[in-house]
């Protein structure tokens, strides 16, 4: 049986699990990533595309931001629309932007990355199974091609997303989990038709939640609220810009452009918390560890910050014998976790048509984005969280 050794195993290779392999290899620690996916299937997946500051920051230690700071599009707001009301949240005097640059683009830099490396991601590997995480010298075993292999390694990182086999690892005595879910989910779109707007527009309407984003000039990438059960047969390209354009204001309505869609999909809604991140030597990052309703865009962005602090808690035990940041890990994760979970409910509740709102439900929505945009002091505090400062 093919069996191979290293410092740290890394399950999943999401920009979680690509990112922590490139940190670690700057720090000068060995990591073997291990992905259940074909390399096509995880570059072609469409997911998010709005990069905090912090996160870039970490991207360019890591040395895979060269592309997206020179393609990336720098916003410096964002607008929020009501009905027929528009309103602009300007980052400008906080000094804050985001970067928008396609979750896609972000995962083949950080491949090609690995490739440099001489260590790329070990792709199709099934039933994977970890083993000894008590121990001080963990195992993993793994089909790939039917074939059985082992990796044996100082500690693991399950970097395998919700559905993944880490968190379920961990014993269900040890693990405390917390969730919502919600009674929706997002249908998104990708299309080669400019964007309505320059920034992106977070849409509240009485037909549900409306975004538009975009990934380029002339690339757009825009979600509507729909039901669970949506059928994307019954969602023909026609119906979803005719759909979109009803749940914009007027003046952005008439800018939407039909063009044939590239990717559609549905994405449920859901708000999760495990603690502790650590058991034994497995440490749980990103949607392994929580998952943020898209809305505050924040779910990539944690990911990458989970990564840099585990990298460097990792760094210390190798580079110096300290633990103290690896027994920190889970605490000082959670903190920053909850306080992302309750940016992202709080705008997820905000903008979106709950089943049976009353009129009074709608009142106190409106009431919330009229103080959003109306206190200077609401605003800094939006801006803070949204674009992560
Ligand atoms: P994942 O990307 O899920 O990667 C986990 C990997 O592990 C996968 O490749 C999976 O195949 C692999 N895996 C699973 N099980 C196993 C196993 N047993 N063995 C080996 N490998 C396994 N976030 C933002 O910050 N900004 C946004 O604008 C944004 N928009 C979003 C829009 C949508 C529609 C969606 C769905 C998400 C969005 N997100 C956004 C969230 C963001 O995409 C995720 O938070 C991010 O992908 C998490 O990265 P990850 O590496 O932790 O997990
Ligand atoms: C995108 C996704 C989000 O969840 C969000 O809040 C903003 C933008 C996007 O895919 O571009």
């Amino acid at each position: 049986m093919p069996s191979q050794k290293t410092q740290v195993a890394i399950i999943g290779s999401g920009p979680s699990g690509l990112t922590l392999a490139q940190l670690l290899d700057g720090a000068g620690v060995e990591s073997v990533v291990l992905e259940r996916r074909s390399r096509d299937y995880v570059q072609g997946r469409v997911r998010a595309g709005v990069i905090e500051q912090g996160t870039v920051e970490i991207l360019r230690r890591a040395g895979v931001a060269a592309r997206l700071e020179r393609e990336g599009l720098k916003h410096h707001g964002v607008e929020i629309a009501a009905g027929e009301r528009r309103y602009r949240i300007d980052f400008a005097a906080q000094s804050a932007s985001l970067t928008v640059y396609g979750q896609t683009e972000l995962t083949k830099d950080l491949m090609e990355a690995r490739d440099a490396s001489g260590v790329p991601p070990i792709f199709e590997v099934d039933e994977v199974v970890l083993e000894n995480i008590e121990g001080d010298r963990p195992r993993v075993r793994y089909l790939r091609h039917g074939e059985p292999h082992t990796l044996d390694c100082d500690f693991i990182a399950g970097c395998d997303g919700y559905h993944g086999v880490s968190r379920r690892s961990i014993p269900a005595s040890v693990l405390t989990t917390h969730e919502r879910v919600y009674p929706f989910g997002w249908l998104g779109v990708l299309a080669d038709v400019p964007p309505v707007s320059p920034e992106l527009v977070y849409a509240s309407h009485e037909r549900g939640f409306a975004l538009c984003s975009m990934r380029s000039a002339t690339r757009s990438r825009c979600y509507l609220q729909c039901d669970l059960d949506t059928d994307l047969a019954k969602w023909s390209d026609e119906r979803f810009w005719d759909e979109l354009a009803s749940r914009l204001p007027a003046e952005l309505a008439a800018r939407v452009v039909r063009a044939p869609v590239l990717e559609k999909s549905v994405a449920p809604l859901r708000s999760f918390v495990a603690e502790p991140l650590r058991y034994g030597r497995l440490f749980l990052a990103g949607d392994a560890a929580h998952i943020v309703p898209p809305t505050g865009a924040k779910g990539l962005n944690l990911a990458v910050r989970d990564v840099d602090q585990l990298a460097a808690a990792l760094a210390a035990h190798y580079a110096e014998r300290r633990d103290e940041l690896l027994d920190a890990y889970s605490a000082a994760a959670l903190r920053r976790i909850w306080r992302a979970e309750r940016f992202s409910a709080w705008l997820t509740s905000v903008l979106h048509c709950f089943p049976g709102r009353t009129s009074f439900d709608r009142g106190m929505q409106l009431a919330e984005l009229d103080h959003l945009v109306s206190s200077a002091a609401a605003r800094a505090a939006f801006v803070e969280t949204y674009t992560g400062l």
